[in-house]
């Protein structure tokens, strides 16, 4: 989270940097700030709000902007709310810094500042970075800065700058990631290589405690002794996304859209002569791997449920789904026979990482599902199977999710096939399942949206929502509970329907609504049993299921119908309708879709 961006070259550094932040709004967005060169001063201009209200500001100050070396930065606020004076860059007559991380030990530099004399403006962390660099200059940057580390408890990424140095920028690097991008004349600093894609595919990734000196025509890096490193120049063989809507009117309706797409794509790949391949040879002795601990936050943990079912009733091989922040806190049992899966879109999330490094640490074999090539866990992970989705600019995830469920079936359908737990025709059929299922999912698109659209509008007026569901659905419960509440801001609960009766069903009165999933065929008389149960307690049903059961449905309730297919590949079509749910009910109650309120969509701290 936050976004840091930095240029020094030959062209207008805060057009520069306004377009790296653009590409890093995703990491925060609650307000932002820049500062640049000007005359031998530092010139720093920020205010709450998204990137156009800084934009709006640069041009009302054009001609001090006309720099060619800048920092800039966008928020998402860790220590204190947004607002002008928390907004970064923090700053002193003496030196600006932007910092993405957490300053553990700032209350107690903030002390001995204050004693020194210092007067604070901010509720920020970062601003006793500032300060204490303030206090250690000596003329020399590179001194101050080491000497500044020392003190510094926490992570960071920090983009520095000091009076009077009006071509150079400064680089520090722990935890959070931080790259130098190294152009022709021109050199960039971001938190994200894909902000710096459209100028350079050439650049430096900053390991811990490394500081780089940039300048438009050299970049120097050093260790935490001052010692010069030879740094590897690294090459993206990849193309910045194109960050457009499409004519659709926002980025999360497009990447539903997408979805149909990105699954065609992901089939085409990974599927060979009607069989599962996804070139798992890094991982040596698979067949002999006895558990699988999938470790990832937010939706990407949801997708590793489904991943679990999947994997433990094609592949017979037992499967934990843990929390990462919880994981790399815990007391896991790892031995050379599990296998750690690591599931992030963005590749940054820091539990996630801090988790993958704790079974690097414990010698386990790790596979991460990733989308973003070049990200941490991309490097570090023992193998990668990307999901290739294209960028996911929205907050909320969706064809990533999309993505990475996909994957996980596939991993399970081939895992199947290696251990020999069911027969090939069986593989087969599974195969084609999920062949058939970018299809279904454009006819959904197709043929479903008003309806949802107009189910959305109903609901919208509730303000306790109930997803209910059983096995496969339960799963799916969850990230459809989670989507509504990351964009209507309704509190939304996930249950699994048979533990309804163990408590939340007290809750249920006429003003609930549930949500009950239903494309479980095997578990139908169950599911059918807790949803009456519910409508007994005065609770408005919504049900959405296939035609098949929904013949069976005994008493009167709004429902939804989806197309039929095996209950393995349900939750492909289930999860496209509560995506879609999510973004009308968030559209109708006049919400901010693609940025919802205090949230980003890398989470970079603990
Ligand atoms: C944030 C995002 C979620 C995402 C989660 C994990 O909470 O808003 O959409 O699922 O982080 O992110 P990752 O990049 O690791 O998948």
């Amino acid at each position: 989270m936050c976004g840091i961006a930095g240029y020094v070259g030959t062209k207008n550094a805060s057009e520069v940097i306004i377009e790296e932040l653009k590409r890093m709004e995703y990491r925060g967005y609650d307000s932002a700030g820049i500062t640049v060169t000007h005359k031998d001063e530092l010139f720093t201009l920020k205010t709450v709000g998204k990137l156009n209200a800084l934009e709006e500001l640069i041009s009302a100050q054009k001609t001090k902007l006309n720099s060619h070396c800048a920092i800039g930065h966008t928020r998402w606020a860790t220590h204190g709310k947004p607002s002008s004076a928390n907004a970064h860059p923090h700053t002193t007559p003496k030196v600006s810094v932007v910092h993405n991380g957490i300053i553990e030990n700032s209350a107690e530099l903030k002390n001995k500042l204050i004693k020194l004399g210092y007067e604070f403006e901010s509720e920020t962390d970062t601003e006793a970075v500032a300060k204490l660099l303030d206090y250690y200059y000596n003329g020399d940057p590179v001194e101050t800065i080491l000497c500044t580390q020392k003190e510094l408890v926490g992570t960071y990424a920090l983009g520095i700058m000091f009076k009077g140095y009006d071509d150079t920028l400064f680089a520090l690097r722990k935890e959070s990631p931080l790259i130098v991008g190294l152009g022709n004349n021109e050199n960039f600093l971001c938190s994200d290589l894909n902000a710096i894609l459209n100028y350079t595919n050439k650049y430096y990734i900053l390991e811990n405690n490394e500081l780089a000196v940039i300048k438009k025509d050299s970049v120097a890096v050093f260790d935490q002794n001052g010692q010069k490193l030879d740094k590897k120049i690294n090459i993206a063989t990849w193309q910045a996304d194109v960050n457009d809507k499409h004519g659709f009117e926002h980025f999360m309706l497009k990447e539903i859209f997408e979805q149909p797409n990105v699954l065609k794509e992901i089939l085409k790949h990974n599927i060979k002569n009607g069989l599962p391949d996804l070139e798992l040879q890094a991982l040596p002795n698979l067949e002999e791997i006895e558990k699988i601990i999938i470790v990832a936050c937010g939706s990407a943990r949801y997708a590793g449920l489904l991943g679990k079912y999947w994997i433990e009733k094609f592949a017979r091989l037992p499967v934990e789904v843990e929390i990462a922040s919880e994981f790399r806190y815990s007391y896991p049992i790892l031995t050379s026979k599990t296998l750690v899966i690591c599931i992030s879109q963005s590749g940054e999330t820091a539990d996630t990482l801090a988790a993958l490094r704790l079974a690097k640490l414990n010698n386990v074999p790790t596979l991460g599902i990733i989308n973003v090539k070049g990200s941490s866990m991309s490097r570090e992970a023992d193998h990668v199977i990307y999901t290739n989705a294209g960028a996911e600019v929205a907050v909320a995830s969706t064809k990533a999710y999309m993505a990475q469920i996909c994957i996980l079936y596939l991993l399970a359908v081939e895992l199947a096939f290696k251990r020999k737990t069911l027969q090939e025709s069986q593989i087969f059929e599974l195969s084609k399942d999920i062949l058939d299922i970018p299809e279904k999912l454009l006819n959904i698109l197709k043929d479903n949206l008003k309806e949802v659209e107009n189910l959305a509008n109903f609901c919208s007026q509730f303000s306790n929502i109930f997803f209910i569901g059983r096995g496969l659905d339960s799963a799916i419960a969850k990230e459809g509970a989670l989507k509504l509440k990351e964009l209507a801001y309704i509190n939304a609960q996930s249950y699994v329907a048979g533990e309804l009766k163990h408590g939340p069903i007290s809750l249920i009165t006429e003003n609930a609504l549930v949500i009950s999933l239903l494309s479980q065929e095997r578990l139908q008389k169950k599911m059918i049993s807790n949803i009456l149960e519910a409508q007994a307690r005065g609770g408005q049903i919504l049900l959405i299921s296939k035609e098949k059961i929904l013949q069976n449905i005994p008493a009167q309730m709004k429902t939804l119908e989806l197309a039929s297919c095996n209950d393995d590949v349900m939750p492909f079509l289930t999860v496209v309708v509560l995506q879609l749910f999510a973004y009308f009910v968030a559209k109708t109650l006049g919400h901010d879709v693609d940025k919802p309120r205090n949230l980003a969509k890398s989470v970079t701290v603990e």
